[in-house]
């Protein structure tokens, strides 16, 4: 039996919703798009949702539109690098916040406001494996601040927090698409928000800042356009937004599953593996995109995930800490970010994962455990 990180859960009615668009003709941005907005901005209660080709290009567009250029920037280490990548394209200076504790993998007040300064204009809030614990807090201290808090939702599609939704807290939320996520389709983002002017500069930018896009012109809207700013082609295609609003219906189950499926690894690990950590509250609310736990401190993960490969298990590490990738590296030292990057793995998950093969991975863990 082997057991992969993930499973996507695409099946005849992605398919379904693929051939239509290619029957249809239109496959570059159109009505389609429109559809998959109108029902992400339905799902997420939010006056606008808007595509795009991606998660970075997503955050790329929330960035712009919020004019970061010269200004300093707040964000985890502990996150995918594109958080900061496109950050530091719109000119941006990312500063590292470190994470709470290794049980509370998120940055926290406390930890946020230790790096302010004063050119810091934004905060990017990373609700990493899908939880909000802090987020809150974060939201309160920006508020007291007069900081904009910017959440890149990536990994926690349809998760409710008390408060609100994940990417409804801050002036906008952006989420990636890809493969692996709980919302998927295959390379791909939105961002969702409130407020009409960040909204209108993202849909500008999206599409090299033209004043219509070409669906637009061939409804006759508009004969010509104009070009206003200077964006980029940063749009979906009809394929993928339609694979998004057929996915988009599985997410509240897929997040139910999902849930099920940690709440029996926790019972698990508590019993077979008590030298294993499992980090954040177990009651706390999470869209579950990743189950990642803490090793024992002096084990060497590197052979663990050998074992667990050649036993047919696979395991990932999210994440190496950005701030010690070479471009980012200042010298900087985050403790808990560090020692939760050295000692985290993340084992397999996907809705629908049967509780055998749960079962099967905390089996195997022990074993390997026992061995090194
Ligand atoms: C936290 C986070 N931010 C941003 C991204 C970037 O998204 P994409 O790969 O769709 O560009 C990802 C995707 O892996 C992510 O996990």
């Amino acid at each position: 039996m082997r057991i992969p990180l993930f499973e996507l859960n695409w099946d005849e009615n992605e398919e379904r919703a693929v051939l239509e668009v290619m029957r249809s003709g239109w496959i570059s941005m159109g009505p389609k798009t429109r559809e998959y907005e109108a029902a992400l901005a339905r799902f997420y209660g939010v006056r606008f949702a808007l595509a795009a080709s991606s998660g970075t290009s997503a955050l790329l567009l929330a960035y712009m539109s919020l004019d970061l250029k010269g200004y300093d920037v707040i964000l985890p280490s502990l996150t995918f690098v594109a958080t900061a990548n496109a950050l530091t394209f719109v000119g941006a200076r990312p500063v590292f916040a470190d994470i709470r504790s290794p049980d509370m993998p998120l940055m926290s007040a406390e930890t946020v406001e230790r790096v302010l300064t004063s050119k810091t204009k934004a905060v990017v809030f990373v609700s990493y494996a899908g939880y909000g614990d802090t987020l809150s807090e974060v939201k309160d201290l920006c508020e007291s601040k007069g900081i904009i808090l910017i959440e890149d939702a990536s990994h926690s599609h349809g998760a409710k927090y008390p408060g609100g939704m994940a990417g409804t807290f801050g002036k906008v939320g952006a989420f990636s698409t890809f493969a692996n996520k709980n919302l998927s389709t295959g390379e791909g983002g939105y961002l969702i928000t409130d407020d009409p002017q960040i909204y209108a500069w993202a849909k500008l930018l999206r599409s090299h800042g033209m004043t219509s896009s070409s669906w637009e012109r061939l409804e006759g809207k508009e004969e010509m356009y104009d070009v206003v700013a200077v964006g980029l082609n940063l749009r979906p295609d009809e394929i993928r937004s339609a694979i998004g609003l057929e996915n988009l219906k599985k997410l509240p189950a897929e997040n139910r599953r999902r849930r099920n499926l940690v709440s029996l690894y926790r019972k698990l690990i508590a019993k077979e593996l008590p030298e294993v950590s499992v980090p954040f509250p177990p009651s706390s609310p999470s869209a579950h995109y990743i189950f990642p736990v803490l090793l024992p401190e002096g084990v060497d993960r590197d052979v663990v995930r050998k074992r667990m490969y050649e036993a047919g298990i696979y395991t990932s590490i999210h994440y190496p800490p950005v701030h010690r990738f070479k471009v980012y590296d200042t010298g900087i030292t985050l403790p808990n970010t560090e020692e939760y990057a050295q000692r985290t793995l993340t084992l397999p998950l996907w809705g629908r994962m049967d509780r055998e093969r749960v079962v099967r991975v905390v089996e195997t863990l022990k074993l390997v455990l026992r061995r090194v």
